[in-house]
């Protein structure tokens, strides 16, 4: 084996190399007359469709050693056959097939998502492949992170500007932070679901637990680790984990999601003059849905801190007395019990001396 190895090596080497001089010679023949900046044809519809592809941009895609001929089968021969040109959406149709051969995963995921529904309604404004990641320049769609916002926010633009000014968006285009959220941490790229449909809505406290959750993420942002754990051990936590069970259960949402009370694509540090939840603006945020509270109502709550001596001196007085003398009760009660025994054992010892 050892003897063959260098042998199978090579003819590995040699195989990838010929595969690659093959694609250069079918791409090179393609792009002479492909690479023409002036090659375009008019569409049925009256649209100039350019026939221009770039060959430098080409060659530094994720496809280069990909042969034309394996996206356009067919086109081997020359004169190559054409597309239906009748329409932008018919000559844009011809790939919609066309990357689920190499990607089905992506395909299968891109036909249970929001856009692929809009465009088979016939909503030509929606996404295919194509319009997110390119044709023939390519590249990795999350290199660098801020690229996936980018993306999103070319259709998305009134999200992606109020997103840019929250405290993720700030922290990413600001820093470049891996750790915050981008689009489709929250949406997923491609299997993208319905925002307003019940379940996923229900599912976001999840979504924010991902990082929220993680002591990690929030030691080294200097937030507290506990968000999450407080959220579910009250009653709006504990009513939504309960309305997740209920599969079907009545239409929409009621109890008050992480969204509710720190907005969505807004949110911003909670002690900023605009936070729904500082102290100042937080009774108007309970008012949303409790029509009735009063000036005094959020203080009532405990919302997620772990009780201080600052936030909410009696419970934390409370809880530092039952810390306090829980192990002087217990310490004596096992003290007492051991008396008890030792005076038993002297006395028996006695009364057989
Ligand atoms: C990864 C798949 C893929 C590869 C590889 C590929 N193409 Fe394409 N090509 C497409 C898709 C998808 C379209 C349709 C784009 C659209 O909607 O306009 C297209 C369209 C075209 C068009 C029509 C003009 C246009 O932009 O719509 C030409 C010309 C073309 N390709 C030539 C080439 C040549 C030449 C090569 C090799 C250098 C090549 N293609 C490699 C996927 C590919
Ligand atoms: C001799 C020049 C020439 C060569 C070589 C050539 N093409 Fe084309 N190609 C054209 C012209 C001209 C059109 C426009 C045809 C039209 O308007 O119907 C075109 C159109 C296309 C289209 C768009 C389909 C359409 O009907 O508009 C694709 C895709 C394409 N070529 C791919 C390729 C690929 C892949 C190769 C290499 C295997 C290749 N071409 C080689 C001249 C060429
Ligand atoms: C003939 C097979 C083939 C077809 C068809 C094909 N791809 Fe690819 N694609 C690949 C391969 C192989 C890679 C990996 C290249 C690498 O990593 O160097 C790739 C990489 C990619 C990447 C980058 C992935 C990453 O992790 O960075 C994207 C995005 C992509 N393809 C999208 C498409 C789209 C969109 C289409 C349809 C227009 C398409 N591909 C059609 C073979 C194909
Ligand atoms: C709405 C925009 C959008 C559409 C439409 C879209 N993608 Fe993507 N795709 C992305 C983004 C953004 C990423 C990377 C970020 C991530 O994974 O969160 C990605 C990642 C990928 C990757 C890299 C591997 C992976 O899964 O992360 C491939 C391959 C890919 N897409 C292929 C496709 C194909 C094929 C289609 C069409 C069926 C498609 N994409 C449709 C936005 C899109
Ligand atoms: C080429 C344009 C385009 C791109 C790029 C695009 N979208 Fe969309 N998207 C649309 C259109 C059009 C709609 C339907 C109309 C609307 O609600 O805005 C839509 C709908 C949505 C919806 C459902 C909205 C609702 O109210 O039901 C979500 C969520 C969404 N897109 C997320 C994303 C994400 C995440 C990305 C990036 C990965 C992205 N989109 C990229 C065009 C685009
Ligand atoms: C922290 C998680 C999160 C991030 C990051 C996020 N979204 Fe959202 N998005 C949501 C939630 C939750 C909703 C549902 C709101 C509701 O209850 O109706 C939503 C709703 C939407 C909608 C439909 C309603 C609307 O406001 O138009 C679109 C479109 C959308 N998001 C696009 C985007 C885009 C584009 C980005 C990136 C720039 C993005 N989202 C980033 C969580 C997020
Ligand atoms: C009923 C309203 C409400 C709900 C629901 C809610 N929060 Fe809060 N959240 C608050 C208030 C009020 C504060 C400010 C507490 C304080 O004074 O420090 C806060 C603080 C925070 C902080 C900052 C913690 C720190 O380090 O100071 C984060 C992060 C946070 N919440 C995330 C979440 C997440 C994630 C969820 C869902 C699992 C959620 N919140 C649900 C009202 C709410
Ligand atoms: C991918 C990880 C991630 C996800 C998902 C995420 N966050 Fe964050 N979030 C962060 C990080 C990291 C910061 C700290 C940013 C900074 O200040 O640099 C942050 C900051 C915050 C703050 C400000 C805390 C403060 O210090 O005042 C709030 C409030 C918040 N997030 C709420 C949410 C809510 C609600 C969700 C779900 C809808 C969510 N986040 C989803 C990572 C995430
Ligand atoms: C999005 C709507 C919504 C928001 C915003 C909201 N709540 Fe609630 N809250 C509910 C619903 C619905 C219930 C009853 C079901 C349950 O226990 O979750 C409830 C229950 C309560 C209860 C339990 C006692 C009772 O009245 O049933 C308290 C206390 C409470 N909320 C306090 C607050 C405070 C304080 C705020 C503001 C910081 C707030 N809520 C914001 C919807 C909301």
């Amino acid at each position: 084996v050892r003897r063959l190895a260098p042998a199978l090596l090579l003819l590995l080497v040699a195989t990838v190399g010929a595969d690659a001089d093959d694609a250069a010679d079918v791409n090179e023949e393609c792009l002479a007359c492909h690479a023409d900046p002036d090659l375009s044809t008019t569409l049925g519809d009256g649209a100039l469709q350019s026939l221009t592809v770039d060959p430098a941009a080409y060659a530094a895609s994720k496809h280069a050693r990909r042969r034309c001929t394996d996206c356009h089968p067919g086109f081997e021969e020359q004169p190559h056959p054409a597309w239906d040109t009748s329409s932008r959406p018919a000559y844009r149709a011809t790939y919609h097939e066309l990357c689920k051969r190499c990607h089905p995963q992506q395909h299968a995921r891109a036909e249970d998502g929001v856009h692929f529904r809009l465009l088979a309604q016939g909503d030509q404004r929606a996404p295919f492949c194509t319009d997110c990641h390119g044709v023939h320049d390519i590249e990795a769609p999350d290199e660098p992170r801020s690229r996936i916002s980018r993306t999103c926010g070319r259709c998305h633009t009134a999200v992606a500007a109020v997103y840019a000014e929250s405290v993720h968006g700030r922290a990413l285009l600001g820093s470049g932070d891996p750790d915050v959220p981008v689009c489709t941490d929250c949406h997923r790229p491609h299997d993208i679901a319905d925002p307003s449909s019940r379940a996923w809505k229900l599912g976001t406290p999840d979504t924010c637990a991902r990082c929220h959750g993680d002591p990690a993420v929030a030691a080294r942002h200097g937030m507290s680790p506990n968000v999450i754990k407080t959220y579910l051990a009250d009653f709006h936590g504990m009513t939504a984990s309960l309305q997740r069970r209920q599969a079907g259960g009545a239409p929409g949402v009621a109890t008050a999601l992480c969204v509710d009370c720190h907005g969505i694509h807004d949110i911003v540090k909670v002690d900023a003059a605009s936070s729904p939840v500082v102290r100042e603006r937080l009774v108007q945020t309970c008012r949303k849905c409790h029509g009735d509270a009063t000036d005094s109502f959020p203080a009532a709550w405990m919302s997620h801190y772990d009780p201080s001596f600052e936030r909410s001196p009696l419970v934390a007085g409370v809880l530092f007395f039952y810390r306090l003398i829980i192990p002087y009760i217990v310490g004596g009660l096992l003290l007492q019990v051991g008396i008890h025994a030792w005076s038993l054992f002297l006395a028996r010892r006695g009364s057989v001396a």
